[in-house]
């Protein structure tokens, strides 16, 4: 194996070499023929940077804050479910390395490291737990109980799944957790279940679709906010009126997201979509995105057009079935620098030093 490992798109090549069919077909895959998993980072290369000259940047500071809590540069590690499938300490390492490059780590609800595993393995991390509703309400309360006393800073509802979308290696795979996993924020009782019913087809559908709530509106996230205090970000928002009501509705953040595509294809790549919502409610609220994020320049791009911090799903996977921790500690450096490179190269010191004008679509250039 080689290990001359430059860049996320190297540790993507690698995993690809060494995960099982099952598990990398449900980290890799988008919903249907996968239009818009592959826009999701080509739409990058249609924003052109616009470099600014002879602006002092020997000294700089990629630090920023979210939700009031500084971060050590302006990328997190978005929720991605069944870690462990990647390497044995799964979750648990993912979030050290989160802790260790200081930065935020997202938590799945359908994780194979508890909320507690995680909070005894990276005590120090600044982390977020994202949910998803169940149809029995008191296994979510219990869930955002749980988050609170482990010293979760934010409820992450993820908005953009009443169902999972269809991805056709896992219904083609009969997709299953492997029986040495366990869903490991659930007792052993039916909501940890989801190997019972793949004989159909991908067997987290089945799970989703008998446990997950679909009649899900806008009122259960004033049922949220009546349980709980923390702040709730509304992960999985495409569109300004969206934004709109989400920000209506008590939200303290709007992630702009189209879950990595992997609910519906055919949706605008994250980046296309963030605009929109920035100019609807980026005076309101802070503002994330995630999709297709592989670089630096993705980063900068995205801190342009108006997002506060920017966070990466498949490319931890990458990292922790390289190696766990370490993996995922040099996918983020890795992007860390690349993004030092590409602020210093355009001209900035610092986060704020990024304007909108310094980022335009292609058609501002091509006329050819
Ligand atoms: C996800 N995503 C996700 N989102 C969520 O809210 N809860 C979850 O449990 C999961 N699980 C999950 C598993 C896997 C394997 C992937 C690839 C994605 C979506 C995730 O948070 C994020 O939106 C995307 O992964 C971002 O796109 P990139 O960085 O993977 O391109
Ligand atoms: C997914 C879920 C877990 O995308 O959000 O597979």
């Amino acid at each position: 194996m080689s290990d001359n490992l430059v860049c996320i798109k190297d540790f993507e090549v690698h995993a690809h070499e060494v995960l099982s069919r099952n598990a990398l077909d449900y980290y890799r895959s988008g919903a249907g023929q996968e239009e818009t998993l592959i826009q999701n980072n080509r739409a990058f290369s249609r924003y052109k940077i616009r470099p600014r000259c002879l602006r002092n940047v020997a000294n700089r500071d990629l630090s920023t804050t979210i939700l009031g809590e500084k971060v050590s540069m302006p990328i997190g590690i978005a929720p991605t479910a069944m870690q462990r499938m990647a390497h044995p300490d799964g979750e648990c390492a993912n979030a050290r390395a989160a802790q260790a490059l200081g930065t935020v780590f997202t938590l799945s609800t359908i994780a194979t490291s508890s909320i507690e595993e995680v909070t005894k393995s990276a005590p120090n991390v600044l982390k977020w737990f994202q949910l998803y509703i169940y149809k029995d309400r008191k296994v979510t309360t219990s869930l955002v109980r749980r988050a609170e006393q482990a010293g979760f800073r934010a409820l992450v509802l993820t908005v953009d799944a009443p169902m999972f979308g269809l991805r056709l290696a896992d219904i083609k795979n009969k997709f299953t957790l492997p029986p040495h996993l366990k869903l490991a924020n659930f007792d052993g009782t039916k909501s940890t279940d989801i190997n019972k019913n793949n004989e159909e087809g991908s067997g987290l559908n089945a799970y989703v679709n008998s446990l997950f709530d679909a009649s899900v509106t806008w009122e259960d996230i004033e049922w949220l906010k009546s349980i709980s205090t923390l702040p709730i970000v509304l992960k999985g928002i495409l569109t300004a009126q969206d934004a709109i009501m989400g920000v209506e509705a008590g939200a303290a953040g709007i992630w702009v997201s189209n879950h990595g595509a992997r609910q519906i294809d055919g949706t605008p790549a994250s980046i296309e979509a963030l605009p929109e919502i920035v100019k609807a409610v980026g005076n309101k609220v802070e503002i994330y995105l995630d999709g297709g994020i592989r670089d630096g320049t993705d980063v900068f791009k995205a801190l342009a057009m108006g997002a506060r911090m920017v966070f990466m799903g498949r490319p931890a996977l990458w990292g922790l079935a390289h190696s766990g921790e370490e993996g995922v500690k040099k996918i983020l450096t890795i992007i860390k620098t690349e993004f030092d490179y590409a602020l210093a190269i355009s001209g900035c010191a610092n986060i704020s030093d990024i304007k909108p004008s310094m980022v335009v679509h292609e058609s501002y250039y091509s006329r050819l």
